[in-house]
């Protein structure tokens, strides 16, 4: 069981708000096409899966957000952490990981898998607040071509490909 399980019920009442403004922030610079495939890697509740106009799927490994996530929309998401992406190399046109790369327990195997399962583009936030955010910020600007920095209230914002 982790953090996320346990604060699961009432995760959107604090983070909802939050997350919606960076997914607006976000769709001035991105907007996947219909067609297209988008993975979200650790979706948590699929707040920042659900608002894409394209095929989504979502990644996280706390059990109970899954479940709210699973509750509300009919997008493939499977309990799995960024370190092992149960999908094949290149499957979507698009990842993104909104607020979650400061959780992942080996950020370097998770951006890999990241990088691995994507073929187009990369959407990349992190809690500008952690302890690991300078390690974060190097470690996708030496694996991706990173095209934009955006600094948000709480999160920095990579656009990279
Ligand atoms: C602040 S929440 C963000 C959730 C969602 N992206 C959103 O914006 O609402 C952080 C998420 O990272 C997930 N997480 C923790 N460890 C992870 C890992 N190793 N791989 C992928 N996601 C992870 C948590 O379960 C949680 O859902």
């Amino acid at each position: 069981m982790t953090y996320y399980d346990d604060i699961s019920e009432g995760y959107e009442e604090l983070h909802k708000e939050e997350q919606e403004k960076k997914i607006m922030l976000i769709k001035a610079f991105f907007e996947p096409k219909s067609h297209e495939k988008l993975l979200d890697v650790g979706c948590g509740t699929g707040l920042t899966t659900e608002p894409w106009q394209c095929i989504r799927y979502g990644i996280d490994p706390a059990k109970k957000l899954i479940e709210r996530a699973r509750q509300k929309d009919i997008i493939e998401y499977k309990i799995a952490p960024a370190e092992n992406i149960p999908y094949p190399d290149g499957f979507f046109d698009h990842v993104v990981s909104i607020t979650a790369i400061q959780n992942f327990f080996d950020i370097r195997k998770g951006l890999l898998e990241i990088k691995r399962v994507g073929k187009k583009s990369f959407v990349l936030s992190a809690l500008k607040r952690s302890g690991k955010i300078d390690v974060i910020r190097q470690l996708i600007n030496d694996m991706f071509e990173v095209k934009k920095e955006i600094e948000e209230e709480k999160d920095l914002i990579f656009f990279a490909s």
